[in-house]
C-alpha cells in the first residue's frame, strides 16, 4: 500500500532520528506560546500537600523519563571490561568512561598501531529510565545533540543509538523539541532553530503540571484556605473530569508517536484537542501501527474501547504509581467482563483469571525501533494495546 508508507514513517519516534523540526504552521491558526515558567511550581510544592501520590509518583518512568546523569540514574558499565562497544568496523570503538568530571563516550579510531584520534563528549543529560533502554544527550554551546551509543536493557550492553549508523563515529543527531517535550517538563527552545535551547531552562523529568496544567493559582488558593473540599478546585485540572477524549489526549500527546507540531512544544495543555497542535495521520485500522509509541491509536482499536464510553488509560493505569506487573491488570479486564465469557476458560479453567493480559495484550516485537549493533537488528517487546484475541493464543 503506497500511503502506509508515510503514515508508519510519521510514528518513529524516540531512538528514531527526529530529523526536522518542522516549524509551525503559521499561516491557519496564530501561534501559541507556551504558559511563562513563573505559572508552574514543581514537583517539591505539589508533594508538601499531596504525599501520598508524590511519593510513589518519584518511582514512576514519568518521572525519569530524562534526568541528570547521576549513579543513581545512569544504566551500563563504565568500568574497563564493561565500557567498549566493538563495532562492525575494526578501527571504531566507542569508551564509555567516568571520573570526577563526570561520564564520558569517546570514539576512538585506531589509524594505525601508534595513532590514534578521539572524540568525546560528556554525557549532559540522560533520556529514558531503561525500561527498555536509556539514550544520552549533550551540549554544544546551547545545541542538544543524541551521543552515539545507547544502553539496551535486554542484554545489559551497549549498543549503536538507534538510528546512528554501525561502525562510523556520528555526534550530529539534533534533539528537537518535540524530543524534549515528550521526555521532559519544561524549556525554552530558542526559536526558530531546530536543537538550540536556553541551558538554565531545562525541568527534566515528566513533572505534576504536565498532566495537571500549571498549579501556581492552586497553591496560592491552598495556602491562604485550607480546608476545601475535594473538587472544589477549579484551579488545577483533574484529568478525570475531562471527557474521554480530552482524556486520551492528554496521553496522546506523548503516546500516538511523533506526528507534526502545528503550534510549539509547551503550548498544549491538559484539556485541550490534541488535533489543534499537532497533526497525528489518520490511521485507518487496515494500516499496521507499530506497537511502539502508539497505545492511543491501538486501544482505539479494541472493542473494549468501541463498545464502551467510559474506557480510558486510567481503567488500567494509575500514573502515579510505577506499573510494573502484568498480571496486576487481570482485575482490570474483570472489571467488565467474567472469566466464563473467555472461548479458553471450558478448557484452562481458573488458571485464566490472572493471564488475561498475556493472550489479549500480547507482548510483540517493535518494528519501527531498532538498533544495528553486532551485525544484528536489535528490537525491543512492547505490550500491543488492540485488545482482540490473537491468533497465536490458540497456540497454547
Ligand atoms: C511523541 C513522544 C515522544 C518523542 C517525540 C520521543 N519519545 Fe522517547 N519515548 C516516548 C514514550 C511514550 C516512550 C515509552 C514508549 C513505549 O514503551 O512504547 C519512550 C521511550 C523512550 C526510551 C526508552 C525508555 C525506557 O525506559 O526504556 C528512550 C531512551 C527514549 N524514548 C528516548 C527518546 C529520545 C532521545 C527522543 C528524541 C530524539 C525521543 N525519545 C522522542 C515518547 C517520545
Ligand atoms: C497548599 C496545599 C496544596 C498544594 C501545594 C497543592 N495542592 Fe492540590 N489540592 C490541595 C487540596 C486541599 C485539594 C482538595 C480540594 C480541591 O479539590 O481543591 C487539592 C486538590 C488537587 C487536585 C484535585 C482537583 C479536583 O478538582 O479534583 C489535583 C489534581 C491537585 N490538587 C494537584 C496538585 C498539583 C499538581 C500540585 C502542584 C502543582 C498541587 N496540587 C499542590 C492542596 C494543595
Ligand atoms: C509529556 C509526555 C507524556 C504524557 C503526557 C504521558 N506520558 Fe506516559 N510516558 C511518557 C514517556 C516519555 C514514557 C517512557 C519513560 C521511560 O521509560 O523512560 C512514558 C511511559 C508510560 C508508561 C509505561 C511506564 C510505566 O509507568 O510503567 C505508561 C503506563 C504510561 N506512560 C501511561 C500514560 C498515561 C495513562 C498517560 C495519560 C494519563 C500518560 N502516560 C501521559 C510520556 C508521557
Ligand atoms: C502522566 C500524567 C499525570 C502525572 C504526571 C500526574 N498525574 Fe495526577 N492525575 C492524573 C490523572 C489521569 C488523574 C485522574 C485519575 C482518574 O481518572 O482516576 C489524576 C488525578 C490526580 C489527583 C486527584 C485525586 C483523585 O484521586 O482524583 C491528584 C490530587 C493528583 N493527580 C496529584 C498529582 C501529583 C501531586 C502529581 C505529581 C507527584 C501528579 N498527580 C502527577 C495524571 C497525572
Ligand atoms: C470498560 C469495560 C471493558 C474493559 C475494562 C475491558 N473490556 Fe473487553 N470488551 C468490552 C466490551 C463492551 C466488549 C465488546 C463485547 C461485544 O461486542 O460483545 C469487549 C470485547 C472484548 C473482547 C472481544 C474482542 C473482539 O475483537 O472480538 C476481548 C477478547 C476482550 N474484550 C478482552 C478484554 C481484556 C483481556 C481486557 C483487559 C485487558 C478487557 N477486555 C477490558 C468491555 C471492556
Ligand atoms: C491462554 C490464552 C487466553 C487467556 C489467558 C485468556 N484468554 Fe480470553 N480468549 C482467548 C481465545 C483464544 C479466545 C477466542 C476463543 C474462541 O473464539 O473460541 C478468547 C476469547 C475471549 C473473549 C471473547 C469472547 C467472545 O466470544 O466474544 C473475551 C471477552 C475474553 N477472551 C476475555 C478474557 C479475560 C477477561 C481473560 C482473563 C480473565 C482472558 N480472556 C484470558 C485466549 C485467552
Ligand atoms: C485494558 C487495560 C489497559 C488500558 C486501557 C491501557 N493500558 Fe497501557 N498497559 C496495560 C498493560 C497490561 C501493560 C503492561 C504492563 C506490564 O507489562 O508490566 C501496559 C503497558 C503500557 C505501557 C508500557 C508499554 C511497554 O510495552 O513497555 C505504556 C506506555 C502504556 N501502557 C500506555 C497506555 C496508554 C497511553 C493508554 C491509553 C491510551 C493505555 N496504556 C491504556 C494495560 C492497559
Amino acid at each position: 500500500m503506497s500511503r502506509s508508507y508515510p503514515r508508519t514513517r510519521a510514528i518513529l519516534i524516540c531512538f528514531v532520528a527526529l530529523f526536522s523540526a518542522l516549524p509551525p504552521a503559521s499561516s491557519s491558526a496564530e501561534e501559541k506560546k507556551p504558559p511563562p515558567r513563573a505559572d508552574y511550581v514543581g514537583d517539591s510544592v505539589c508533594r508538601s500537600c499531596h504525599q501520598e501520590k508524590s511519593k510513589t509518583y518519584l518511582q514512576t518512568a514519568h518521572h525519569l523519563a530524562s534526568s541528570w546523569p547521576s549513579p543513581r540514574t545512569i544504566k551500563g558499565g563504565f568500568a574497563p571490561g564493561s565500557n567498549v562497544l566493538k563495532t562492525s568496523n575494526p578501527y571504531l570503538t566507542f569508551e564509555m568512561t567516568a571520573d570526577e568530571h563526570g561520564y564520558f563516550q569517546s570514539a576512538v579510531e585506531q589509524l594505525s598501531p601508534t595513532k590514534k584520534i578521539a572524540r568525546t563528549e560528556r554525557i549532559d543529560i540522560v533520556a529514558g529510565v531503561a525500561r527498555k533502554g536509556q539514550s544520552y544527550l549533550f551540549w554544544k554551546g546551547d545545541q542538544l545533540f543524541q551521543l552515539p551509543v545507547t544502553y539496551w536493557t535486554a542484554t545489559d550492553s551497549w549498543v549503536n543509538s538507534p538510528s546512528y549508523p554501525d561502525g562510523s563515529p556520528h555526534f550530529d543527531k539534533d534533539i528537537i523539541p518535540r524530543c524534549l517535550e515528550c521526555h521532559a517538563s519544561y524549556f525554552d527552545w530558542l526559536q526558530p532553530s531546530i536543537n538550540r535551547y536556553r541551558k538554565d531552562s531545562l525541568i527534566l523529568g515528566i513533572f505534576c503540571e504536565k498532566c495537571h496544567g500549571p498549579g501556581r493559582q492552586h497553591v496560592a488558593l491552598h495556602r491562604s484556605k485550607s480546608s476545601l473540599p475535594l473538587g472544589t478546585s477549579e484551579t488545577i485540572v483533574n484529568p478525570k473530569s475531562l471527557t474521554r477524549d480530552r482524556q486520551i489526549d492528554l496521553c496522546g500527546l506523548c503516546h500516538s508517536g511523533n506526528g507534526t507540531p502545528i503550534q510549539p512544544a509547551l503550548t498544549f495543555l491538559p484539556g485541550d484537542a490534541l488535533d489543534d497542535y499537532i497533526d497525528i495521520p489518520y490511521t485507518s485500522p487496515e494500516d499496521a501501527v507499530d506497537v511502539h509509541g502508539n497505545q492511543v491509536q491501538l486501544l482505539r482499536r479494541s472493542k473494549c474501547f468501541q463498545s464502551t464510553t467510559t474506557l480510558t488509560c486510567s481503567t488500567c493505569h494509575d500514573v502515579h504509581k510505577p506499573q510494573l506487573d502484568a498480571a496486576a491488570f487481570s482485575p482490570r479486564c474483570l472489571s467488565c467482563h467474567q472469566a466464563t465469557q473467555c472461548g479458553e476458560y471450558a478448557k484452562l479453567g481458573d488458571q485464566i483469571v490472572r493471564n488475561c493480559i498475556d493472550c489479549h495484550m500480547p507482548l510483540q516485537d517493535s518494528r519501527v525501533l531498532f538498533s544495528n549493533t553486532g551485525g544484528k537488528k536489535l528490537t525491543p517487546k512492547v505490550r500491543n494495546h488492540r485488545i482482540a484475541v490473537y491468533a497465536s493464543d490458540s497456540v497454547h
